[in-house]
């Protein structure tokens, strides 16, 4: 390193390390995140008041000392407040809002298990292969499902569906719908919830997403009327569906061109595509700010090495933006594309033939 610091703008490098400071304390304070969310500390000081951390470790079972270094930590990452006269902490409701009934928690576990990933994503930096989905620590999985349920549950039903043209009457009246790339299916279990006359149908290639869909459906008295398969976008069995929907998964596919070719034969006449995206503008320079770090950092840990692993391995990445997944959809032969709904974190479009 051969940097002459007379020649260096003193307050820009004073920025960028108060900037890098507090990537540092974030990445560090994720860990103390699952842990509040594992041990239930945010669940007991929600609505609870001030809490003193040997009142906190007493409701939770564990050890005041180590409340109380976590209590700090907490406090000084604004995630609670601190009454220093009294020596109490505590849990603001919009917090506990977030943290508990958005499950925000789950993004954590996303991104630590996507962080501990890292030595085989720097591997695949050198020898250009992909890491499937599969390859990941399970924290992957189960904090994808966390972190983008709420959202689904939001939205999906309310929202999204009703935007598509005709769908909502035709899953009323009872339809066939295909939930492709479906994960933990909690997007499969939404719909089928709110459309009883409708069979719902989840694949995905990776066999314990799948198991766990099928658990979770169990659990929720839905395995009457949702299924799940082990199948890949481009080979899943079955045609006629009204609607066929992948959330947050094309630009995760190998052959994203294919697995659309797929969807256009296996719609009914009439039949819709809801594509839910993450929501990206087109260019680079539009998508410089938090929600694009979010997306290009997940993207480079895991999706697109998922695309990589796959056949074709056309990497759109989770900020391809609209008109280059236009493109895709173009050439598998879609005419009608429509962006109906976005939110922060999505875009939704129709697709049609
Ligand atoms: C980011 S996760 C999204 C999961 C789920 N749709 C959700 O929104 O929570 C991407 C999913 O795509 C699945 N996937 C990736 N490539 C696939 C392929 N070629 N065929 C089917 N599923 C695939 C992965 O197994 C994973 O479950």
């Amino acid at each position: 390193m051969g940097a002459d610091l007379a020649t260096l703008d003193q307050s820009k490098v004073e920025q960028f390390f108060g900037k890098a400071v507090q990537d540092v304390a974030a990445t560090l304070h994720a860990g103390l995140v699952l842990i509040g969310d594992k041990l239930g500390l945010y669940r007991a000081m929600a609505g609870a008041g001030p809490l003193t951390p040997a009142e906190l470790a007493k409701r939770t079972g564990t050890r005041e000392r180590y409340v109380q270094e976590w209590l700090s930590a907490q406090a000084a990452g604004g995630y609670v407040t601190y009454d220093s006269p009294t020596g109490r902490f505590t849990l603001p409701p919009e917090h506990a809002f977030l943290l508990l009934d958005a499950d925000l928690p789950g993004a954590f576990q996303l991104s630590v298990g996507s962080v501990r990933d890292e030595p085989k994503i720097a591997d695949a930096f050198r020898t250009g292969a992909g890491v499937g989905w599969h390859e990941h620590d399970t924290g992957v999985f189960e904090g994808c499902e966390r972190f983008f349920r709420p959202g689904y549950a939001m939205h999906l039903v309310g929202q999204w569906i009703p935007a598509l043209e005709g769908v909502k009457a035709r899953l009323e009246a009872g339809g066939k719908v295909a939930d492709v790339g479906c994960g933990h299916g909690a997007s499969t279990i939404i719909m089928a919830q709110a459309f009883p006359k409708s069979s719902f149908i989840g694949f995905d290639y990776h066999a314990a997403s799948v198991g766990w869909a099928r658990r979770t459906a169990d659990k929720a008295g839905m395995a009457d009327r949702v299924t799940f398969e082990v199948a890949a976008a481009k080979d899943y069995p079955g045609t006629g569906y009204d609607l066929v929907t992948f959330f947050d998964c094309l630009h995760d596919m190998g052959d994203p061109v294919g697995a659309a070719r797929h969807v256009r034969k296996s719609l009914a006449p009439g039949g819709a595509w809801m594509l839910v995206e993450p929501f990206a503008n087109d260019r680079l320079e539009e998508n410089l700010n938090p929600v694009g770090r979010l997306y290009y950092s997940a993207s480079t840990l895991l999706c697109t090495p998922a695309s990589l692993s796959q056949e074709v391995g056309l990497a759109l990445g989770a900020q391809a933006g609209e008109k280059r997944l236009r493109d895709v959809l173009t050439e598998a032969g879609f005419t009608r594309i429509r962006r109906v709904a976005e939110t922060p974190a999505n875009m939704v479009l129709e697709v049609r033939a």
